[in-house]
């Protein structure tokens, strides 16, 4: 009994020692150490001893059993640790493979101009207002002192969604929301950039929607100066120290006097090309000082309030930074376009 018991012994732990995998170690322990397993088979012989033998027996089995179940313990251990390392090996990756490239795409050329004229004016301690682009009647012409029938109206050729609603023809109307919200109280000063829109062709100059950037100020002792000074400043940051600046008189109905802002030609420097039609000039925008009616219809006592007001487009100003010949570039979204201005960040 005992031999074979020793026999057993050897047996179960070169299985032990030859197990491939964690299943078959589990199979080996089933098979000799359970129930009905051959020690268990050898121990019922037991009852034939003699007294003195049986104590030595068992507790010989105890130790058969402890060899087996001991050995096994650390081969499941080597298994496991088998097995982990199988599955790192199996999910490694080369973190020194080159990464695919990820595609940029770039901000709008029209988007870069708004915030670069944006940053400016902010730097100026302006802020920025938005208005809506379906507005009133009232906001976008009668409250710029353009009373229904006013033949200046024909200046903006519009589109009517009711008697009372259109899309907005220019900015100007944030002007006067903004200072309506004022209550005609205290000072102004803001721009606001938004879309517009205007019932005409569309060709290399016009679109039926575009965007505009409107300024206004507000406040007591406003006066020409300070609209020449500001817009002074404004065109040399933009378009650098080197331009010249010059106010030609104009009309809106909403400003009194009212000026239009040209800059001197940087392709030909002044002596006169096909670019600036052979002036030596090029018009940016528009502007003014803002009509007593416009202010005292807002609310504000035109005698102790004055102010200035500006508008301008940024396609243009997009168009002529960057040599771009044709406006509707800036809508089909032609990425071949588009991409030429993308700036490595
Ligand atoms: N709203 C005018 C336009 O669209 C521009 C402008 C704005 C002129 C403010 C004067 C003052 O043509």
């Amino acid at each position: 009994m005992q031999d074979r018991l020793k026999e057993l012994q050897i047996e179960a732990l070169e299985k032990v020692a030859a197990a491939a995998d964690l299943k078959e170690l589990n199979d080996i322990r089933v098979s000799y150490l359970g129930k009905k397993g051959p020690i268990t088979e050898v121990l019922k012989g037991m009852g034939k001893l003699s007294a003195e033998e049986r104590p030595k027996m068992g507790a010989l089995a105890n130790e058969v059993r402890d060899a087996i179940s001991g050995q096994m313990e650390g081969k499941q251990k080597e298994l496991e640790e088998a097995a982990v390392q199988k599955q790192l090996a199996a999910e490694e990756m080369d973190v020194t493979l080159p990464g695919r490239p990820v595609k940029m795409g770039s901000h709008h050329p029209l988007t870069s101009i708004i915030e670069e004229i944006e940053d400016l004016f902010i730097g100026m301690g302006y802020t920025v207002e938005e208005g809506p682009e379906v507005e009133k009647d009232y906001y976008n012409f009668e409250a710029l002192n353009l009373p229904k029938g006013h033949p200046a109206r024909d200046m903006q050729d519009s589109f009517y969604i009711t008697e009372e609603t259109l899309l907005r023809t220019h900015t100007s109307p944030v002007q006067a929301r903004t200072m309506e919200k004022h209550q005609g109280k205290g000072p102004v000063k803001i721009i606001c950039p938004g879309k517009v829109y205007r019932r005409d062709n569309d060709d290399a100059t016009h679109s039926h929607q575009f965007m505009q950037i409107e300024g206004l100020v507000v406040d007591e002792n406003i006066r020409m100066s300070d609209l020449k000074g500001t817009l002074e400043v404004f065109a040399k940051k933009l378009f650098g120290e080197d331009r010249e600046i010059r106010l030609r008189p104009s009309f809106f109905p909403f400003t009194e006097p009212s000026v239009e802002m040209d800059i001197s030609c940087k392709i030909c420097g002044g002596s006169g090309c096909s670019v600036c039609k052979g002036t030596g000039w090029i018009e940016i925008l528009g502007a003014g000082m803002v009509h007593p009616n416009v202010l005292e219809m807002a609310g504000y006592d035109s005698k102790k309030y004055t102010g200035f007001a500006f508008g301008m487009g940024p396609e243009r100003i997009a168009m002529l930074k960057y040599g771009v010949d044709d406006i509707r570039h800036f809508y089909t979204n032609d990425v071949r376009f588009l991409k030429q201005f993308s700036v490595e960040e």
